[in-house]
């Protein structure tokens, strides 16, 4: 009867595509489409659509595909009698070969070209976290919620050069690619400047899809090879608590060791009150990457942990 009242409703709203916010079974999304005769999303394929809009760079395009296709595959139907296969034969693409197992095939082939892409990024990053490992540059990873501010975080520590600003939009995942900046500051001994390295990296959300977890790999890696993380929560949100948790969870399951420094993000935006219980609970950085303010503290903090690591200053020094 349920379905019925969605139809009716869907009717009534002029709704042509009903988006579930759980994940659908294949033949449940089938059986669902064919009673409402209305498109049917359901939650990871929403997410991998907007994951696909904002994908960027040829390497995020490809995880983002892979993760696609690879939700799409077993959702393949063909009806009764497509289903079977009368052109047999290793390697043969016969005339009885059904428009179902082309595609089914197309598909594979595309799933393998894409995944041998992606070993080749995965190899060239690893070649490039060695070369970095080897000079001795500390390497800070920015984490967080999808919004939580770490694009506007990352342009306000590194304040970039002009044209370099990194794209920060009140948009849901607009960071897929990570993106290393170098942040360099005075000795205060009056040496060469400190440099480090500081990389943003994807969005965390409640309810990660697998699919997203397998294709962001590569990128994920870089926050298991960071020496210090930067937690950015948004303090602002009514659910601080339960994203900050959201995000520790990930860390551990990802098997993060690194400390972690938290920066209590949008302070500007939000109420005393929440800053003060979150400070308590938490502790961290009450800062707002928006206004500028307490990123001073934040970058102490930051030296703080790498020092306590053994990471210290003057060895920053040398390779600016
Ligand atoms: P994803 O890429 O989706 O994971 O987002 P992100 O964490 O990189 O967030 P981003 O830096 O894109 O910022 C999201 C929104 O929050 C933007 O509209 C920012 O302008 C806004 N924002 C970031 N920092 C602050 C802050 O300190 N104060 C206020 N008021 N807004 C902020």
């Amino acid at each position: 009867g349920k379905l019925e009242e969605l139809k009716s409703l869907a009717y009534h709203e002029n709704a042509s595509t009903l988006i579930f916010g759980v994940d659908l079974t294949p033949a449940q999304a089938r059986e669902i489409e064919r009673v409402t005769g209305l498109k049917v999303l359901d939650r990871t394929q929403l997410i991998l659509d907007i994951f696909a809009l904002h994908a960027k760079t040829p390497e995020a395009q490809a995880q983002v595909e892979l993760a696609q296709l690879r939700y799409l595959l077993p959702r393949l139907v063909g009806k009764g009698k497509e289903m079977s296969r009368l052109g047999g034969g290793i390697g043969t693409r016969g005339p009885g070969e059904t428009k179902l197992e082309v595609d089914r095939r197309r598909l594979q082939d595309r799933i393998a070209h894409l995944s041998r892409k992606l070993q080749d990024y995965a190899l060239r990053r690893q070649e490039a976290r060695q070369k970095r490992k080897r000079r001795g540059v500390p390497l800070v990873a920015v984490v967080g919620y999808t919004n939580a501010g770490k694009t506007t975080l990352l342009n306000a520590l590194s304040r970039p050069a002009e044209g370099q600003a990194v794209l920060a939009e009140n948009k849901l995942f607009a960071t897929l690619d990570p993106t290393t900046r170098r942040i360099s500051r005075p000795d205060p001994a009056g040496g060469p400047p400190q440099t480090l390295l500081l990389t943003d990296t994807v969005g965390f959300i409640r309810h990660m899809p697998e699919e997203l977890l397998t294709a962001f790999r590569a990128t994920l890696e870089e926050v298991r090879e960071a020496d210090v993380l930067v937690h950015v929560l948004d303090a602002s949100e009514e659910g601080a608590l339960e994203r900050h948790r959201v995000v520790r969870d990930l860390l551990l399951d990802l098997g993060v060791e690194a400390p972690v420094v938290l920066a209590l993000n949008k302070a500007d935006r939000a109420a005393p009150y929440d800053l003060y219980f979150l400070g308590e609970r938490l502790g961290g950085v009450p800062v707002s990457a928006l206004k500028g303010t307490g990123l001073k503290e934040l970058k102490e903090a930051l030296a703080r942990a790498l020092l306590d690591l053994g990471v210290r200053p003057q060895a920053w020094a040398q390779y600016t």
